[in-house]
């Protein structure tokens, strides 16, 4: 005889987290931390880079209410690694870390993804504050829980949904970063505005030079705007089965060309590239017009995100690459497919949809100008 027992658990209780926004906002991560409940000890964990320009003041600040210490790993996407983790939880068993430490990832995506999965498996689980530095942190991935290591097999491929106690994002940081990667950051912007928010996609082309020089209104504008929407799209689908998929517009074109350049290319310059190339397929679909599709090319065209970059590679190889993307089933390639200026094709919240390879093929060729 078989005997059924059933597990009932109340269903998770909603729970949601502030994001702080600002220049010079960092002074309130004190008070944040208070907000959290009970700390026995803070941990900021960092890449060496940041945490030469930035560590040693918080670490100061915090020490004078609470015991912190610090922990760095080497900066760069190869240090997002199992090896890494293991490091930082032999450090944190040194330092007698329990269940109410808290974590502060302080740094980019990378620090954010390696910090926020270490904290999601730690003892089963502890309390992290997130802490990005790059535009691309702030806007991205900070905000909604992912958190993942790289593998040889694959980028993000070993991870877990950990949402963060509080995001603080002070722009203060981004005055450091180098402006390739300001770029690399606003194409995300760019992204979320192009599948959500004509408007915004109008606020860009018209202040992109503000934007790029920092300046600090409208740079607090979109960074708000951007992050707004990510939060409501996490909302309504934290675990990605289905308008969350919507982010990924220009991804799955962008993570084809980074897996064929071996990541030589950055990783919001591929999303701009995927783009100009899927945007084409939505014109050549008949779900946009040429002209908006001549919007989205003098977007890019401003922060020098052209298609003529494109050529250099053979386009089939780009199609084979997009084979492995993780939004694909059955074998069909799928792409999010915008289907005018700030809106995206969107069937009960299905937003990825399979497009045969030849049109890929044709578009990525119309591009190159064959
Ligand atoms: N979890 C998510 O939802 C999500 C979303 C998008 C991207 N990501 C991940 O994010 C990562 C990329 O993040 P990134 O672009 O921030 O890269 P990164 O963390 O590697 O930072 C880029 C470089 O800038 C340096 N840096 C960071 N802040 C600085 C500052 N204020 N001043 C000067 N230098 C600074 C870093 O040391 C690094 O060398 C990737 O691993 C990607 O997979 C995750």
């Amino acid at each position: 005889m078989l005997n059924q027992i059933n597990v009932r658990l109340p269903a998770q209780s909603a729970y949601s987290y502030p994001i702080v926004l600002g220049n010079g906002c960092i002074t309130q991560l004190n008070e944040l931390i208070g907000r959290v409940g009970k700390v026995s000890k803070i941990l900021i964990i960092s890449d060496e880079e940041v945490a030469k320009l930035y560590a040693d003041k918080l670490v100061q600040d915090l020490s004078l209410s609470y015991p912190t210490h610090l922990i760095t790993f080497p900066s760069g996407e190869k240090n997002k690694s199992a090896e890494n983790k293991a490091k930082i939880e032999e450090q944190m068993f040194k330092l007698q870390c329990d269940r109410h430490t808290l974590c502060i990832a302080l740094g980019g995506g990378v620090v954010g993804d390696l910090v926020g999965f270490t904290a999601a498996t730690y003892m089963r689980g502890i309390r992290v504050i997130q802490v990005p530095t790059t535009l691309l942190s702030m806007l991205d991935s900070s905000v909604g829980g992912k958190t993942a290591i790289n593998t040889s097999y694959g980028k993000n491929i070993i991870g877990a949904f950990w949402q963060p106690s509080a995001v603080l994002m002070d722009i203060n940081f981004l005055q450091s970063l180098p402006q390739e990667q300001i770029i690399n950051g606003l194409v995300e912007a760019i992204k979320i505005f192009l599948t959500f928010d004509k408007a915004y996609v109008e606020k860009c082309t018209n202040n992109i030079e503000n934007i790029i020089a920092l300046e600090h209104d409208v740079l607090i504008d979109i960074i708000n705007r951007a992050v707004s929407l990510k939060a409501y799209v996490v909302e309504v689908d934290e675990k990605e089965q289905n308008l969350r998929m919507g982010l990924n517009f220009g991804h799955t074109v962008g993570h084809a060309l980074e897996k064929i350049t071996n990541f030589a290319v950055l990783h919001g310059y591929a999303v701009g590239y995927g783009i100009l190339v899927e945007a084409k397929i939505a014109e050549l679909l008949g779900l946009i017009n040429q002209e908006d599709y001549q919007v989205i090319e003098n977007l890019l065209a401003k922060i020098n995100i052209v298609k003529d970059y494109l050529k250099q590679f053979n386009s089939q190889d780009i199609v084979v690459a997009m084979r492995g993307d993780k939004k694909n089933s059955n074998q069909e390639i799928k792409v999010v497919l915008i289907n005018g200026i700030g809106t995206m094709k969107n069937i009960g919240n299905q937003v990825a949809f399979p497009v045969a390879e030849n049109m890929i093929l044709q578009a990525i060729d119309c591009l190159k100008g064959e």
